[in-house]
């Protein structure tokens, strides 16, 4: 691989950016990030990138709108130094669930979050389980959203039952949900969710058996907790056995997340590192790395090979 590219991370998730450095062998951009009294953000790129393939790494997790802008300073700074090509690495993207308009005048937020993406001078957007796969259709540049799934499934394999059900908790997960199943090699049932607001959703259907037999729910988020707590009490509901775990694959878990979970008897949250984790004290939430997985595939890009096994066709 020629040592023609360099990563700067984000302030975003540090300990991700390293961990893709570290697998790539090589080390992050230096650079520095400061913010005035005024909330205002500076960036510096303290190298130089002319003519380099540069790759940088900031999911735009909580603080959304902070860590866009930081990322559009870092791609501006890099453009105006005359870097080759620009790929944005954002592992979990902010604002993918308002994909589309719910009624009139409202914006189609994730499409202007493309739009900014470009216009500040983004060649590439690599991305980890987009929400709605169609948001690569904002955009007019490649984008790749890698899957979590093989990654998850190895580490979820050893701990799953042969009776387990894996369940989508809603009809935008049935996809997710399906290639779960199929790399384990079990059947699929779907809740269908109703959501009243933000932070309200109520299940008001299951398709498929999950009675006495434990269950695995899929999702790509995990951000009040709502959605999991829900989908939990409907199984049960439905006779589920009481052990249900839970995989997602971006833990944005914020503030009450864990108190609404730990009511519950989930065995076992497995996320990704996608998303900077929580303090390290949640005996029941269990975070696989998503580094080694970018890595590859972004030493694949700067190899021009094909990125089969890494994306959900
Ligand atoms: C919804 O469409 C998503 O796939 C997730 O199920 C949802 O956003 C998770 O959010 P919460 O944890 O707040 O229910």
């Amino acid at each position: 691989m020629k040592d023609d590219f360099t990563i700067f991370a984000g302030r975003a998730n540090v300990a991700l950016a390293t961990s893709v450095a570290v697998e790539m062998g090589a080390r992050l951009g230096a650079c520095s990030v400061e913010r005035f009294p005024d909330g205002e953000l500076s960036v510096r790129l303290d190298e130089p990138v002319r003519g380099r393939k540069v790759f940088i790494i900031q999911p735009t997790s909580p603080p959304v709108n902070d860590h866009l802008i930081e990322l559009l300073a870092f791609v501006d700074a890099c453009r105006r130094a005359s870097a080759a090509h620009i790929t944005a690495v954002m592992p979990y993207f902010g604002y993918a669930r308002a994909d589309k308009r719910h009624g009139r005048r409202e914006p189609i937020t994730a499409s202007m979050v493309a739009d900014l993406t470009q216009a500040v001078g983004v060649n590439h957007v690599v991305t980890i389980d987009l929400h709605a796969p169609q948001i690569e259709g904002f955009f007019h540049i490649p984008v790749d959203s890698l899957t979590a799934a093989p990654v998850m499934v190895e580490a979820l394999r050893p701990g799953l039952s042969a009776e387990t059900v894996v369940i989508s908790p809603d009809a935008g997960r049935v996809r997710m949900a399906t290639e779960y199943a199929r790399l384990l090699g079990a059947p699929v049932a779907v809740l269908h969710k109703e959501r009243a607001s933000g932070v309200e959703t109520r299940v008001t259907r299951l398709v498929g058996d999950v009675r006495d037999r434990p269950c695995l729910i899929i999702d790509d988020m995990i951000s009040t907790g709502g959605t999991i707590v829900e989908s939990v009490e409907a199984l049960l509901e439905a006779g589920a056995r009481p052990e249900i775990s839970v995989a997602a694959t971006h833990g944005i878990l914020l503030a009450g997340a864990r108190e609404k979970l730990t009511r519950h008897e989930t065995r076992e949250i497995l996320v990704t590192d996608t998303v900077a984790p929580p303090a390290h004290d949640w005996p029941h939430l269990r975070v696989v790395s998503i580094a080694p997985l970018i890595a590859s595939a972004l030493r694949r890009f700067l190899a021009d090979g094909p990125l089969s096994g890494y994306i959900v066709s």
